[in-house]
């Protein structure tokens, strides 16, 4: 059986989230911000990012997906399970996502965003997991760096467990 163990608390995910929220909303305060989640891992963190923005601001969400189903590694293609259902051109874009691991599916996410031209296009990241990067992506609002664990907790699952612990546990295989 795999065991849980604590990486990050929830107070020291909060203590993030609520840094990073304060760097959104200098840098966004008169823009009517534009933020797009990627489900399903994202729900969690914009839920928690927008309630700390104190500004103007629209939520949308698409999902992708490279893991699947029981899998630890990406499979290297991404999936568009739900794609952008409003326009972006011209609009400040910033995307929200949970992790970024092999940078796979943010880099295949911000192509699929610049094909929309939009005016501005940023990313906040909660969790960087910078040991497994293959492909190379701008993080301009980053919270916390991870290492090369397997992690749940936070909206992270593994094979669709464990989404909603409130804190980070990586998985250490007995
Ligand atoms: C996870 C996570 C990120 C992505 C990061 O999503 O939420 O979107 O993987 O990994 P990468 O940098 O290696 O591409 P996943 O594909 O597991 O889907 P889910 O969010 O629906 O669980």
């Amino acid at each position: 059986m795999p065991q849980l163990k604590v990486l990050f608390a929830p107070e020291e995910i909060k203590e993030a989230v609520e840094r990073l929220a304060r760097e959104v909303s200098r840098d966004y305060q008169d823009k009517n911000l534009l933020l797009i989640g990627i489900l399903k891992g994202s729900f969690v963190f914009m839920a928690d990012l927008i309630r700390n923005l104190n500004m103007p601001l629209e939520v949308e969400f698409v999902a992708l997906s490279s893991y699947g189903r029981g899998r630890k590694e990406s499979s290297g293609k991404v999936k568009v399970v739900r794609g952008l259902r409003t326009p972006i051109k011209g609009r400040d874009v910033l995307v929200v996502e949970d992790i970024v691991d092999t940078g796979i599916t943010l880099s295949f996410f911000l192509d699929y965003l610049r094909r929309r031209k939009p005016l501005s296009l940023k990313v906040c990241a909660l969790f960087d997991k910078a040991p497994c990067r293959k492909v190379s992506v701008p993080i301009d609002y980053l919270g916390l760096s991870v290492p090369d664990v397997f992690i749940v907790g936070y909206g992270i699952d593994y094979d669709e467990r464990f989404r909603y612990l409130p804190g980070l546990y990586f998985l250490e295989e007995e």
